[in-house]
């Protein structure tokens, strides 16, 4: 199985354990010492792709990469975030949009650019927080583009049911019109 993370401290421990249990894992993340170094603290069965997941660009050579060593793509673990807090009063428009390029932009991108991947179009995690349900006081924006994230998800999973259901048609069977 391959899987797709990005390489911070809750991401690194993740992507060992995708590797403990059989898969072959790419992450990515803008710093290079940063992604070498969790390289090889994973130590095997991993590979490093230096990107930002808000470039498209970078999104294409990454998912390039993984259709031409692997051939294909099971679960995608989009984890790449960036948590950063002002309270209503004090947020900055370079505040606003560096969250949101990355929270927002970044996930629906990476969904986006990773479902036409071979065999069927890859399981999708997003890593939310409890905060798109929690409000903090400094973290409004933070707190939004979380929410966001938990929007897509959704729209995933009505993704998911239509595409069941249409199965289901092709098979010759009906959905409750319900
Ligand atoms: N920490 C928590 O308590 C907590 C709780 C709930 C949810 N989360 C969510 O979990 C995820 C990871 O959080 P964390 O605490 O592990 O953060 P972290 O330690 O800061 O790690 C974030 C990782 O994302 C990468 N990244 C950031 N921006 C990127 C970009 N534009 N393109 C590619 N990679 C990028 C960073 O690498 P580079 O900087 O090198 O790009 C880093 O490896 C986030 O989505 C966060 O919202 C965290």
């Amino acid at each position: 199985m391959l899987r797709r993370i990005a390489p911070g401290a809750s991401a690194r421990t993740a992507a060992k354990q995708f590797v403990d249990a059989g898969s072959y894992v790419f992450i990515t993340g803008r710093r290079e010492a940063e992604l070498s170094r969790a390289v090889k603290e994973i130590g095997s069965n991993v590979t490093g792709v230096q990107g930002d997941v808000s470039k498209l660009s970078d999104l294409d050579r990454l998912f390039a990469q993984i259709k031409r060593d692997k051939g294909k793509l099971d679960i995608v673990f989009a984890n790449a975030g960036l948590a950063r807090y002002a309270a209503l009063g004090s947020i900055t428009e370079e505040l606003y949009n560096s969250i949101f390029d990355i929270n927002v932009k970044g996930s629906s991108f990476t969904v986006q650019k990773a479902l036409p991947l071979p065999p069927d179009g890859p399981s999708i995690i997003l890593n939310a927080s409890v905060v798109a349900s929690k409000g903090f006081s400094s973290n409004s924006v933070y707190s939004t583009t979380k929410a966001a994230e938990a929007g897509t998800n959704l729209v995933q999973v009505a993704r998911i049911s239509r595409d069941l259901a249409s199965a289901h048609r092709s098979r010759g069977r009906r959905r409750h019109p319900d």
